[in-house]
């Protein structure tokens, strides 16, 4: 056959040179390279995992500025209290991962917090070690774990004001990062400086969310991707991509409650906020639709499906 067709396969043109035959062998290969290009965009797009964390990170942050938030402002000055009550509270049931890295750490070591909050970690550590540094960018968190240190009469916990990994810091025994690195935009220096000021284990507690939850439905639904927020999954493919084989403990206490909410307004600011959506308006109905699909109301009360767990990674960081 002679001439100039065209044909399409899933929206990408095959396009035939005008002399070329198209017979059925040759719109077969050029069926196959055109798979071949698919596979390898696909792939392509999803290795640079530091990348994906990065746009996660600012996809939130550039929601927080449309909500007229001053990027400098200290975003837990009027939460640290409330803050430290939730740990208060979600400590009360046993922890796998608590358990673990005080089987770890010893009376002689040394222990650095980063991103150490209202200091839950540092008080628990602080009568099983030698010595903590916490680490801590927001005065508002320094400020209530100043006042819990002195409660609680605790003389071994130095707190070092800054924003990790921009901080002078001698290495420690052991290091630990819980649920501090999501607004970090470049986790893979995140870690690389953790590692380097570490002599024996470096310790992370990151959310490890659900793939059949709520917001990953949403993040698939807006992204085409299972990823809702900078994560456990993204961070352990940054970890490798650094040559870090870590091992991984999923929590398994159920330590992480089902969310509520009272109204299905409040549900959905929670999820736009969630996802960096504030200020856009544009998948407010998808998400309200979401919401009363996958919402359970019960005794006046909209109660979220559980779907998320912490996972606690943790590698040899020195000899
Ligand atoms: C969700 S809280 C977790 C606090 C504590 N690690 C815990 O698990 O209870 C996150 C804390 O990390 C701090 N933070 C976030 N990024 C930080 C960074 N790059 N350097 C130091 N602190 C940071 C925040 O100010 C906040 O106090």
């Amino acid at each position: 056959m002679l001439g100039c067709i065209a044909l399409s396969v899933k929206g990408y043109p095959l396009r035939a040179r005008h002399e070329e035959t198209l017979s059925p062998g040759v719109i077969q290969g050029k069926i196959r390279a055109l798979r071949m290009d698919w596979r390898q965009n696909r792939v392509a797009e999803t290795t640079d995992w530091n990348a994906l964390w990065k746009d996660l990170v600012e996809i939130k942050a550039n929601s927080r500025k449309r909500r007229a938030l001053n990027a400098e402002a200290d975003i837990w000055a009027d939460r640290a209290h409330d803050f430290k009550e939730s740990v208060k509270k979600r400590w009360v049931r046993p922890d796998s991962s608590r358990e673990f890295i005080l089987s770890k750490i010893d009376a002689d070591s040394t222990v650095l917090d980063i991103g150490a909050g209202t200091g839950a970690w540092s008080i628990l550590m602080a009568p099983h070690a030698k010595h903590v540094t916490a680490v801590e960018a927001s005065g508002a968190m320094i400020g209530v774990m100043r006042e819990s240190l002195l409660a609680e009469n605790i003389a071994n916990v130095s707190i070092i004001p800054g924003s990790w990994p921009d901080v002078p810091i001698e290495p420690h025994d052991f290091s630990l990062c819980s649920h501090a690195m999501y607004d970090s935009t470049d986790l893979a220096a995140f870690i690389r400086r953790m590692v380097a000021c570490t002599r024996r284990l470096c310790f992370l507690l990151l959310r490890a969310p659900s793939l059949d939850g709520i917001r990953v439905e949403a993040a698939r639904h807006i992204w085409n991707k299972p990823f809702d927020s900078p994560n456990f999954i993204i961070a352990y493919n940054i970890l490798l991509q650094l040559g870090i084989y870590a091992n991984v403990q999923m929590e398994d206490t159920g330590l992480w409650k089902p969310r509520k909410s009272s109204t299905l307004q409040e549900a959905l600011a929670d999820m736009r906020r969630f996802l960096g959506l504030e200020g856009l308006d544009q998948y407010d109905d998808y998400l309200m639709n979401l919401l009363r699909r996958r919402l359970v109301c019960k005794d006046g009360q909209y109660i979220w499906p559980s779907e998320v767990r912490s996972a606690l990674v943790y590698w040899q960081a020195g000899d």
